[in-house]
C-alpha cells in the first residue's frame, strides 16, 4: 500500500485547526441568517443586495479578489485567490439567497433570528445555503491564506428562484469560474453520522394548466347538473396524472434505477413526517421513487376559496403542477410529454391550455476520477467513515450548465444537509456536529488536491 497523500498529522492539525475556528464560523453564519436574503421577487431585494455585501467581505477578509457582479438578476459574488504555481484550480459554489420564510406562526422560533436548539441551529438559510457558504469560508480560513490550491467562489443570489441570470453570469465571467474541480456545496449527506456525494439530482418541468368550461359562471342550481364546472374538471384531470398505484402516468417519461442504499418504509415515514394509514404512492424501491423516477405534485391552485364560494359553476379554474424528471431526461422532451398528456385527457371536453413556467435540467454525475478518489478519502477522514453515493429527488438546474461550460471540470455536488433539515419548510436547521464534519472534509479536500499535484 502507498503511503497516504496526507500523513495522519497533518490530517489531525487541520481538524484541529478547524475545530478552534468553528466559534467564529459559527458567529459569522447568525450573522448571515439575520440577513432576510429572500430571492423572490416580492421581497425586498436590498436584503440580497445587503447579504452579498456581507459574503463579499467574509472572502475579502480571507484575501480574495473580490467582485459582486449583477446580470440582470440578483447580485452573485465572486473570489478568487491564486494558490502554489502549477496547483489545480478549485471553484466553490454555494447560494447566499433563501427561500421565503412562509407563516411565521408555523416556526418555533423567528425565521432570522437564529437559535440553537438540541445541537441544531434554526433559522432561514441557516442550511440551505447559508452554512453551504460558511464551509468554503472555513476552509479558506483554516489554512489561513496559504491555500494549497488556487481558489474561486462563487456565490449566487437567486438560486432559489431557478438562477434566471446564470446564464449570463457564465458568458461574461466564466472565464473566472473556470477550474479543474467545482464544489458545490448545496445538497446533503445521506444520515446524521453518514456523509455522501450527490452523484444524481433530478430535473424539472413547471406549468400552469388552465382549464375552462363555460363562457361564464352560472347559477349551480340552474345549470348544475347538465354543464361542469371548471374546478371539477381541473380535478378530474389533475386525477389523471397518476395510475391507481400512485404512479405517475405520463407516458414518454424516463426512468432509471437508484443507488443501492439501504432506506426501508420506516426511516421514510418518520424523516417525511408521513401519517400512520396513509400509503406510500409508487411502485418500485423507494429511492428509485424519490430520485430517479418522475413524479407529480400540484402545488398551487387558482379556485373560489371556500371564504368567497357561493352556489357557482366556476368557468375557469388552473393549476400549477410541478414535474420531477429522472436525472438524464431531457427536460423539453419530458415538457412535451406532460403537455400531450394533459392535452388529451380533458374531461368532458373541457378546453385545456397548458403554459411552461420553467425547465430544469438533472445531472448524473461521473463519479469518478482522481478529483472523487480524493474526496472520498477526505469525506471518509472527517468521519471516520466511508461516504457513499447518494441520488437526491430536489434538483440543481444550473449544474448542467456548469458541466457544458467547463466539460473536463469534475463536479462534486456536496452540502450540509441532513434528512432533519427541513430547508424550504418551517423549523429550518443545520445539525451544528454535522456542519463541522463538512467544513474538515472540505479543507481536506483543498489539501489533498493540492499535495497531489505537488507529490
Ligand atoms: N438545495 C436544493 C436542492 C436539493 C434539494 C438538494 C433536496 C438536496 C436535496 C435547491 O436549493 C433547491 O431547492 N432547488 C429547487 C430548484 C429550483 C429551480 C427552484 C428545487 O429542487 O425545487
Ligand atoms: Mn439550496
Amino acid at each position: 500500500m502507498t503511503a497516504d497523500i496526507l500523513t495522519t498529522d497533518q490530517i489531525q492539525a487541520i481538524r484541529d485547526r478547524v475545530a478552534d475556528l468553528m466559534p467564529q464560523v459559527r458567529a459569522d453564519l447568525e450573522r448571515l441568517v439575520r440577513i432576510p436574503s429572500v430571492s423572490a421577487a416580492s421581497f425586498d431585494q436590498s436584503q440580497v443586495a445587503r447579504s452579498a455585501e456581507a459574503v463579499a467581505e467574509l472572502l475579502r477578509a480571507e484575501g480574495l479578489d473580490t467582485e459582486i457582479v449583477v446580470e440582470g438578476g440578483r447580485p452573485a459574488v465572486i473570489g478568487h485567490i491564486v494558490g502554489p504555481e502549477g496547483a489545480p484550480t478549485v471553484t466553490l459554489y454555494a447560494h447566499h439567497d433563501v427561500q421565503p420564510p412562509g407563516d411565521d406562526a408555523d416556526w418555533d422560533s423567528k425565521p432570522f433570528e437564529p437559535v440553537e436548539r438540541d445541537g441544531r441551529l434554526y433559522g432561514r438559510g441557516a442550511a440551505d445555503d447559508k452554512a453551504g457558504v460558511m464551509a468554503h469560508v472555513a476552509a479558506l480560513r483554516a489554512f489561513k491564506g496559504e491555500l494549497p490550491v488556487s481558489v474561486t467562489v462563487f456565490v449566487e443570489g437567486e438560486e432559489e428562484s431557478g438562477s434566471p441570470s446564470l446564464g449570463t453570469i457564465l458568458d461574461r465571467h466564466g472565464d473566472r469560474l473556470a477550474a479543474d474541480a467545482i464544489v458545490l456545496a448545496d445538497s446533503g449527506n445521506w444520515q446524521i453520522g453518514t456523509p455522501a456525494l450527490t452523484t444524481t439530482l433530478r430535473g424539472g418541468v413547471r406549468v400552469i394548466v388552465r382549464v375552462q368550461t363555460l363562457d361564464h359562471s352560472v347559477h349551480s342550481g340552474m345549470y348544475g347538473g347538465a354543464a361542469p364546472d371548471a374546478v371539477t374538471a381541473l380535478i378530474r384531470l389533475l386525477g389523471t396524472l397518476h395510475d391507481d398505484e400512485g404512479n405517475v402516468a405520463v407516458e414518454g417519461l424516463d426512468e432509471g434505477v437508484a443507488a443501492d442504499l439501504d432506506y426501508d418504509e420506516a426511516r421514510f415515514r418518520e424523516e417525511s413526517g408521513l401519517l400512520d394509514g396513509v400509503s406510500l404512492i409508487g411502485t418500485g424501491s423507494i429511492l428509485t421513487r424519490l430520485w430517479t423516477k418522475p413524479s407529480i405534485t400540484t402545488i398551487g391552485m387558482d379556485v373560489t376559496s371556500i371564504e368567497k364560494a357561493s352556489n357557482t359553476l366556476a368557468a375557469k379554474a388552473a393549476a400549477k403542477v410541478s414535474m420531477r424528471i429522472a436525472p438524464t431526461q431531457d427536460p423539453k422532451a419530458a415538457f412535451e410529454a406532460l403537455k400531450r398528456h394533459l392535452e388529451s385527457h380533458a374531461p368532458w371536453g373541457a378546453k385545456v391550455s397548458v403554459s411552461l413556467e420553467e425547465l430544469g435540467s438533472g445531472f448524473a454525475a461521473d463519479a469518478n476520477g482522481p478529483v472523487y478518489d480524493e474526496a472520498r478519502a477526505a469525506f471518509a477522514d472527517a468521519w471516520g467513515t466511508e461516504p457513499v453515493d447518494m441520488g437526491v429527488g430536489g434538483s440543481i438546474p444550473f449544474i448542467s450548465d456548469f458541466a457544458a461550460r467547463f466539460p473536463d471540470a469534475a463536479i462534486l455536488v456536496t452540502g450540509v444537509e441532513d434528512p432533519d433539515t427541513r430547508a424550504h419548510g418551517a423549523n429550518e436547521s443545520l445539525h451544528l456536529g454535522e456542519f463541522e464534519r463538512v467544513c474538515v472534509a472540505e479543507a481536506l479536500l483543498l489539501a489533498r488536491l493540492g499535495a497531489r499535484q505537488s507529490r
